[in-house]
């Protein structure tokens, strides 16, 4: 038998507790792995939650936890750095195996906890920190163990993703679109980690080390959140075939990958742009498997309480990774990552220009001496003497000579406000 400590009785918490209460035999009978649900320590245990919890399991004590010999598996559910790093390093200390939801935690201090776990021969079950309830780890970790990742990209933040839905589907403004996704528990305590990309950034930190086998590299990936992005744009995205979604990307191009996050442009046919609101989809390219992806729910109790308890499941069956393979690996691989100067893409600009003659060919101008090739011009209204949206859609270009244009249209005197600029996704 094995005994679990949950720390964190919050929105994870409870969903991780109904399915351990409610699917304990399906769970045995299916996987053989008998869990006792031991103690649960929050700092509040009056508020009901709705669930039935066994007398003496809830505590606000973590210790009784962390110092219980019985306790096998640590659940840390808590969120944020600190004292979740503590308690994690403490429960691998004592011998215990740790899951954990935190994303944030292992994406900057993750280093120093996968070490510690190797050191102790004890896993660090991480699952429920990407994309909620999609088994994606398990499948780039052994699924598709093989196969060299050529890349890795996808929606995998479900508050921005409702969000652009929302602007798309019902023209909602970003502040009510925002203030729902917080009622439905989707977004993180602080929601400038939705909305500024932290958080995808955070979780691709995880993806890209576990399938490169390079150090998490968090400050090294560029990233660009969702607040820029206005009802003009997204109206224009659709005229243009087009949806934006904030996308996580990890490419290999030879011995470089590129990170990024960033709102992007794609194709309406394509399956990623029809993945809405909280759900979360990854593409996954592989040498031997070719195109794969992966679609569910990235947020909420019971989807990444299904994360969470995979993990525990794993644990108790003795097939838990206790060496955490090449995550937070300490060398490189022979992999740098890519400056985002170097990437190529495709472009949409929305340049905000005075309504007049010659206008066009100025910008157009700046656009060729930069080696930048237009495929498609929209303008639309007549606002003579006044600004108007001017937008333009490039064919791949490289984003060092962008924002040189950029740079250099924006000084123009024709052109009144700062280009809006989003990376365009063409597939590959
Ligand atoms: N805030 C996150 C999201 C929760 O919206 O996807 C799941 O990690």
């Amino acid at each position: 038998m094995i005994n679990v400590g949950i720390i964190g009785f919050g929105t994870v918490g409870c969903g991780t507790i109904r399915i351990l209460l409610n699917n304990n035999d399906l769970i045995k009978s299916r996987t053989g792995a008998d869990v006792t649900l031991k103690k649960i320590a929050d700092l509040d245990i009056q508020k009901d939650r709705g669930i039935v919890i066994p007398n003496g399991v809830l505590t606000t004590n973590v210790n009784e936890i962390l110092d219980d010999p019985d306790i096998d598996i640590v659940v840390e559910l808590i969120g944020g750095i600190h004292p979740a790093k503590e308690f994690i390093l403490k429960a691998l200390q004592n011998g215990k195996h740790v899951v954990t939801a935190n994303k944030a935690l292992l994406a900057t201090e993750g280093q120093e906890l996968f070490q510690a776990a190797g050191k102790a021969g004890r896993a660090l079950g991480f699952e429920a920190a990407v994309a909620g309830g999609i088994p994606i780890i398990k499948t780039l970790r052994e699924g598709l163990a093989s196969n060299h990742y050529q890349s890795i990209y996808g929606i995998i933040n479900g508050t921005s993703n409702y969000i652009l839905t929302k602007m798309t589907d019902e023209g909602k403004d970003f502040k009510d679109a925002l203030s729902d996704a917080q009622s439905l528990g989707y977004a993180e305590a602080n929601p400038a980690f939705d909305i500024e990309g932290i958080d995808t950034a955070h979780k691709l930190t995880l993806i890209a080390s576990l399938c490169y086998g390079i150090p998490l590299s968090f400050n090294k990936i560029y990233v660009e959140g969702i607040t820029k992005i206005t009802a003009q744009d997204v109206q224009f995205a659709t005229e243009l075939g087009y949806k934006i979604k904030l996308l996580a990307i990890a490419r290999q191009v030879g011995k470089e990958i590129e990170l990024r996050v960033h709102p992007t442009m794609v194709p309406v046919d394509h399956l990623i742009s029809n993945v809405n609101g909280v759900f979360n989809a990854i593409r996954v390219i592989g040498d031997a498997v070719g195109e794969t992806l992966y679609y569910g729910r990235g947020a909420g109790d019971m989807p990444t309480g299904s994360a969470v308890v995979s993990d525990i499941i794993d644990i108790a069956t003795g097939k838990a990774n206790t060496s955490n393979n090449q995550i937070g690996a300490s060398t490189n691989n022979g992999y740098t990552i890519r400056d985002i100067n170097d990437i190529e893409s495709l472009y949409y600009f929305r340049f905000t220009a005075m309504d007049s003659p010659g206008v066009l060919s100025r910008i157009s101008g700046v656009l060729g001496e930069n080696g930048i090739s237009i495929s498609a011009v929209i303008q639309k209204g007549r606002k003579a003497g006044g600004s108007v949206p001017l937008v333009v859609l490039t064919h791949n270009a490289r984003e060092r000579d962008v924002m040189r244009a950029v740079n250099q249209i924006d000084s123009l005197p024709v052109v009144s406000k700062p280009t809006m600029f989003i990376r365009v996704e063409g597939g590959d």
